[in-house]
């Protein structure tokens, strides 16, 4: 098992693991694999854009320096687990505004101390940003047609003047009438109008096809 320059992300072969902060279970049927007395869990790209976007070439620093992180789109919580093992002493707050998955998402939490879920609409972040305050990481992936809206918003609400932003973009959630390549340039065009600075764009194929990560800082 090898250290990567991504903090707390570990490689063998072609996966990628990090370690278990649950010791002994698993989230969304993973391989869990103990090696010098430590349980490491495969991190499944075609699962999680997240470990997608890695595994396609992210930055080193693609995460900055994290001491709280807030998730737009927690789903079932198969990457907030990832980001739990990563970070397991720093709050994240999981914005879900489906009832059906915030159920597993809240006994995922009763699992990871660290992890808190809101059932909330990422359209509306005034209803939580007092809770959640100002965070260094935003990570986003909703699928939704103005995804690049909701993104800016929330930037607006809860990052730190530092922070960092990760936008899992769906192009075919925005329009299916254009081309990929035009959709990603106009969100980029309304992210930087947002006040935000690009720093790069990674397409996930072939692990999520189209979609698009956008890697932005304040
Ligand atoms: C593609 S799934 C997220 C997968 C998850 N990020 C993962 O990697 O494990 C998108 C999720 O976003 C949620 N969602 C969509 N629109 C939302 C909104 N406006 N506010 C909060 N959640 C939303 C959906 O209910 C769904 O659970």
């Amino acid at each position: 098992m090898e250290a990567t320059a991504w903090p707390g992300v570990f490689r063998e072969g072609r996966e990628l693991y990090t370690i278990n902060a649950d010791v002994g279970h698993r989230v969304h049927g993973e391989t869990l694999r103990s090696v010098g007395g430590v349980e490491y869990r495969t991190w499944d790209p075609f699962r999680s854009k997240l470990a997608g976007l890695l595994l396609r070439g992210a930055p080193d620093d693609v995460f900055g320096t994290v001491h709280s992180v807030l998730y737009l789109g927690g789903a079932h919580g198969t990457t907030v687990s990832h980001l739990a093992d990563l970070w397991p002493e720093e709050p994240i707050f999981v914005i879900e505004k489906s009832a059906t998955a915030f159920a597993p998402l809240l006994a995922l939490a009763r699992r990871r101390e660290n992890l808190l879920p809101i059932l909330a609409d990422a359209q509306l972040p005034e209803r939580y940003q007092a809770d959640v305050g100002s965070v260094d990481l935003l990570y986003q992936d909703v699928a939704q047609r103005n995804q690049a809206t909701i993104f800016a918003e929330n930037v607006a609400s809860c990052l730190s003047p530092k922070g960092r932003g990760i936008l899992m973009l769906k192009v075919r959630s925005v329009t299916q009438r254009r081309p990929a390549a035009a959709i990603a340039r106009e969100t980029r065009a309304e992210l930087v109008r947002a006040g935000l600075s690009v720093l790069g764009e990674v397409a996930l194929a072939p692990f999520a096809r189209e979609h698009v990560a956008l890697l932005v800082r304040r």
